[in-house]
């Protein structure tokens, strides 16, 4: 089957996706053991044991050249949205999974693995989620949900982000957890049961809590490292599995950055037995003026950060959110920003560049 036989197939693809496939043994890198384009970021990484990987909405793999551009340059895609609540469980006993299973069969053809994203989140969530949580049965929803998800992608999800953004200091708890419905409702149990059941629906794939905001030097950093810190021992505490700690990456040139104190962050983290793995990284450079300038400047960021966190500690995997500018999120606020390692005509960036740079140390 070609590559767009496939994304027309989402019934086909379903079949194999329950019949077995490239299971991922613990991490993401697995996959690096298949072939890859030399000279791109997909071999430059695999060569020092690492995968690098891309978000990816279904509906972009429509255009073939930047299908192409994925399946070459990526070990591991993830959906930017196909798997969240909201789409795949719109209602308590219907599941979709109709463009989530076309971009897990894209992943299939071309050898990469998938990080599934996410299953525990307060935002994108159904309607009728809060209500039945807070009415009681909150362990049994997520059960179904975990079990669902988790079974369905068995071999081809190699890591989870089990819980997706569960700390906010801002909200003022002692605990620094944020107090969305899913902590209203079931209190710090929704965060041990959510990893105690993907440890029993999906034991080979790695387990991730995913957050923002931890990379950068403000004070809300600052606050923000604390709290996941706390989250992350309280976890291990419990004796449930977290495997990784996501650490999103949306970062900003301009932005507070500090190579030493991200330094002690990672330093920690190591403490606490728990890896640090980039999951969904670019950079906007929205405060720079003129191509040329916001190009390097970004390139720079690119290289500073992914220098600091590959070099001191043992992250394995980074995930940019989007290959080409023409998807990033990040431009419905700025339309001319240019954060991804590819421009929207698909042509490499310096940040390209500076990715291959990093990965080749
Ligand atoms: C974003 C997607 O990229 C957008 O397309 C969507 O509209 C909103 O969600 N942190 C996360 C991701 O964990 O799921 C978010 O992705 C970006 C912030």
């Amino acid at each position: 089957m070609t590559r767009r036989q496939v994304l027309a197939a989402g019934a086909a693809a379903a079949t194999w996706l329950v019949s077995g496939g490239p299971a991922g043994a613990g991490a993401c890198t697995g996959v690096c053991t298949t072939e890859a384009d030399a000279g791109t970021l997909r071999a430059a990484a695999c060569r020092r044991g690492r995968a690098f990987g891309s978000g990816v909405a279904t509906g972009e793999l429509a255009n073939p050249e930047y299908a192409d551009l994925v399946a070459r340059q990526c070990a591991v895609v993830v959906p930017t949205w196909e798997m969240k609540w909201g789409q795949v469980h719109k209602a308590p006993d219907v599941f979709d999974f109709g463009s989530c299973d076309r971009l897990v069969a894209f992943a299939r053809v071309n050898g990469l693995g998938v990080r599934g994203h996410t299953l525990v989140w307060h935002r994108n969530h159904p309607e009728w989620l809060p209500a039945r949580l807070a009415g009681g049965g909150w362990r049994d929803i997520l059960a179904s949900h975990v079990a669902t998800l988790c079974g369905r992608y068995r071999h081809a999800v190699c890591s989870w982000d089990v819980v997706n953004e569960a700390v906010e200091p801002e909200d003022g708890r002692s605990d620094g957890l944020r107090d969305s419905f899913w902590l209203k409702a079931a209190g710090f149990g929704y965060l041990r049961t959510a990893y105690e059941l993907a440890a029993e629906y999906a034991p080979e794939a790695e387990l991730v809590y995913n957050d923002y905001g931890c990379e950068g030097d403000a004070r809300w950093n600052h606050r923000r490292r604390s709290a996941v810190l706390h989250l992350l021992e309280r976890l291990k505490k419990a004796g449930v599995r977290v495997d990784a700690l996501g650490m999103q990456s949306h970062l900003r040139v301009g932005d507070a950055f500090s190579t030493r104190s991200l330094g002690r962050f990672l330093a920690d983290l190591a403490d606490l037995g728990v890896k640090p793995i980039v999951t969904e990284l670019e950079v906007r450079g929205d405060r720079i003026r003129g191509v040329h300038d916001k190009d390097r400047a970004v390139a720079a960021l690119y290289r500073d950060y992914l220098e600091t966190v590959l070099t001191r500690s043992n992250c394995d995997s980074v995930v940019t959110w989007g290959l080409s500018d023409r998807h990033s999120w990040r431009l419905d606020e700025d339309p001319t920003d240019r954060p991804l390692p590819f421009d929207s005509t698909l042509r490499a960036k310096p940040a390209y560049e500076a990715l291959l740079a990093v990965f080749g140390k």
